[in-house]
């Protein structure tokens, strides 16, 4: 059976947590494929937020099957605290999480790397969730990584201590202030090896193989979105691995021929959190109503994210770069109230009018180019079906659609489970 896919398609905080929650009754596994600890899926359901960090959004249905992949980077510390939420909560994870031994894991010196890189940047900084995501991936690509599996292996210990020596004095060469106590870091490090140890290790490309041969129905849930994508988002300003339809397979295993449908995830504005170029960014008040009533505030650092109008020429990059099949617009409910709404269709690039998203969109290149529509003044929040939606945001989507030439199949208006319209 093909594997499903589930993808981010702006700056990331689209809702993808929320989204694979609702879906995953019509799946018997949900895979991570990609990114670790800097995601924060936010869940709610019976009237509590949940938010996960690294470990996949299916977690709180009993009958599925959650899989850390290959391509994720695992914290041990995050992870445990993930996991201690759970047990507070009586999820039982232990026969229904699987990891895969080819996964990487973030050091305490990883994080301490990304400290120092980012202090010695400056001004130029990425404004990274300072998870120790790059560095580890550097490792990785290095091929230096310490992964799952070497730590069911005699030994391991010596690698880490090699690494670690190496990365202090890596700390020590950017001349900058990180204060640190190693011990300490250590201590919790290896305590929540042990954690992690007590999970259920797996060949995960072998057993998705099998599931796929034995009918089993996968979703692939994506982290960050596909303008973080190392290789197609706003580079450097972006994550280190791929967030992009590509980053399931090779943070998977699935064959590229095996994909099915590709669920497309987009705000019905944009967000942005940390540094880098934003063409549709509002500095008035419209981007701060956006951000209020959105609530638009990362749910693994608590920044302030920026906010825009829609920007439908970056949105049908990231449609194109990842083959989506169907589109899910998001926070619907937080356009309410707007007279007018505007969607930037193409840009002022250095004085031509262009569709596409060229090599640099730094806002003294870039300049949107808005289509206005009329908006809406009905609350959505308590609408669960289609035909309760007004005219407006009717229209909005068929432009939206029209423009896209892929259909938008459910529109969320809040936060919770019971808060999703599905349209077709
Ligand atoms: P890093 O992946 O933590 O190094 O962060 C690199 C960039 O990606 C920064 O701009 C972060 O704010 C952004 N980023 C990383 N993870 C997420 C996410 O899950 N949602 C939104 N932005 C993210």
């Amino acid at each position: 059976m093909a594997v499903d896919l589930l993808l981010g398609l702006q700056w990331g905080d689209e809702g993808k947590g929320k989204i694979v929650d609702v879906l995953t009754s019509k799946y018997d596994i949900i895979a991570r494929f990609q990114g670790g600890p800097n995601a924060g899926h936010t869940l709610v359901f019976n009237g509590k937020k949940h938010v996960l960090h690294t470990i996949p959004s299916g977690i709180f249905h009993d009958e599925t099957v959650n899989l850390v992949g290959n391509g994720v980077v695992i914290d041990p510390v995050i992870f445990k605290k993930e996991l201690d939420k759970l047990d507070e909560q009586n999820v039982d994870y232990k026969s229904s999480l699987l990891i895969s031994r080819k996964a990487h894991i973030i050091l305490p010196t990883h994080r301490l790397l990304d400290a120092a890189s980012e202090a010695s940047k400056g001004k130029a900084k990425i404004g990274s969730t300072l998870k120790g995501i790059g560095p580890t991936y550097m490792d990785k690509t290095g091929r230096n990584g310490i992964r799952v599996g070497d730590i069911e292996l005699d030994g391991w210990e010596k690698k880490y201590r090699a690494l670690a020596k190496k990365h202090e004095a890596m700390i020590a060469f950017y001349n900058v202030d990180v204060q640190y106590d190693l011990e300490e870091l250590e201590t919790e490090f290896f305590e929540a090896i042990e954690t992690l140890k007590s999970l259920t290790f797996i060949d995960s490309e072998d057993y998705l193989h099998k599931a796929q041969k034995s009918e089993k129905s996968i979703l692939a849930e994506g982290a960050q979105g596909s303008l973080l994508d190392i290789d197609f988002g706003t580079y450097p300003f972006v994550t280190s691995s791929n967030t992009t339809a590509a980053g399931a397979c090779t943070g998977l295993g699935i064959a590229p021929n095996k994909i099915g449908e590709v669920y497309g995830i987009f705000k019905a504005y944009t967000t942005r959190v940390g540094s880098g170029p934003f063409p549709t960014e509002l500095f008035d008040e419209v981007g701060e109503t956006m951000g209020r009533v959105g609530h638009e505030f990362g749910a693994t650092t608590g920044r302030a994210r920026r906010c825009g109008w829609l920007d439908l020429v970056a949105l049908k990059y990231a449609c194109a770069v990842n083959g989506v099949t169907q589109l899910i617009m998001m926070k619907g409910d937080v356009l309410s109230g707007f007279n007018t709404l505007k969607v930037c269709t193409s840009y002022n690039y250095k004085g031509e009018t262009i569709s596409h998203l060229p090599y640099n969109i730094e806002s003294e290149n870039v300049t949107p180019i808005y289509t206005e529509l009329k908006g809406w003044k009905e609350d959505l929040t308590s609408m669960t079906e289609a035909s309760q939606m007004p005219k407006e945001l009717n229209d909005y989507i068929a432009f939206l659609e029209k423009e896209l030439e892929i259909p938008i199949t459910v529109v969320s208006v809040g936060p919770d489970r019971k808060q999703t319209i599905v349209r077709k």
